[in-house]
């Protein structure tokens, strides 16, 4: 039997190398919908509509319509890419700057609403690995499995920092620090679909493991309901 597996939780703690790992070995699609929510961040950056200080909520939901987000494989690496009408756009959204605008746009109810339709979709034959903030409570609230994933911020903004620096971004580790702390805020107080752990999530707190025995314990939640 295939199964739905939904992983929420809060910025950089890992969640897509956990749920690309088990799509990987369960041969499921995986989606990565925050890839989402930064592309129709970068289409917002483009056209003026978000800046330092000012957001024009109106205007973005006017040209939603205008935004087809889709997934495209890269052949060297697998890994499942973004694209904005159809550019491939999965470097670009991966700056500190698209993520320090990517929460502000998260909380359009519109911007959720047409993103949580396609990601319904792309789930309705099941065998698919989510990871996202609101997977197991809005999306995908019958999932089989539902993984809710912390650490401590100042362990997730090192990881992000150092892959940051991995790219050459050129950063600091407290703007990364702070921009954590901001994103986890506005996520979790939002009012539409805030991250919340869903009543029948299982926590897993990996600030002190490894990824290995992280992969190992979830895949065995995920055996044990197939
Ligand atoms: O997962 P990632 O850190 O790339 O997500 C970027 C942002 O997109 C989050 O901080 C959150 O504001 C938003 N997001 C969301 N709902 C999801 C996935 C991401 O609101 N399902």
């Amino acid at each position: 039997m295939k199964i739905t597996i939904a992983i929420d939780g809060y910025s950089s703690t890992g969640k897509s190398t956990v749920a690309k790992q088990l799509a990987d070995w369960l041969e499921y699609i995986y989606v990565d919908t925050g890839a989402m929510y930064r592309a129709v961040t970068l289409f917002a950056m483009r056209k003026g509509l978000i800046s330092d200080g000012f957001f024009d909520k109106e205007q973005l939901i006017k040209k939603l319509d205008a935004i087809t987000i889709t997934f495209v494989k890269n052949p060297s690496t697998g890994k499942a890419e973004v694209c904005l009408n159809g550019e491939n756009v999965e470097s670009l959204i991966r700056t500190l700057e698209v993520s320090s605008f990517v929460s502000p746009v998260a909380t359009v109810s519109e911007v959720r609403a047409k993103l949580v339709e396609q990601q319904q979709r792309m789930g309705e034959e099941k065998g698919i690995v989510m990871d996202g903030r609101d997977i197991g409570t809005v999306v995908f609230p019958n999932a089989e499995l539902k993984i809710f994933m912390t650490a401590s911020a100042e362990e997730r903004a090192k990881r992000r920092y150092n892959e940051l620096l991995e790219r050459g971004d050129s950063i600091t580790y407290a703007s990364v620090l702070s921009n954590v702390i901001e994103r986890d805020t506005i996520d979790t107080t939002r009012k539409d679909s805030p991250l919340v752990k869903a009543a029948d999530a299982i926590e897993i707190d990996n600030t002190e493991t490894n990824i290995e025995d992280q992969f190992h314990t979830i895949l065995q939640l995920a055996k044990d309901r197939i």
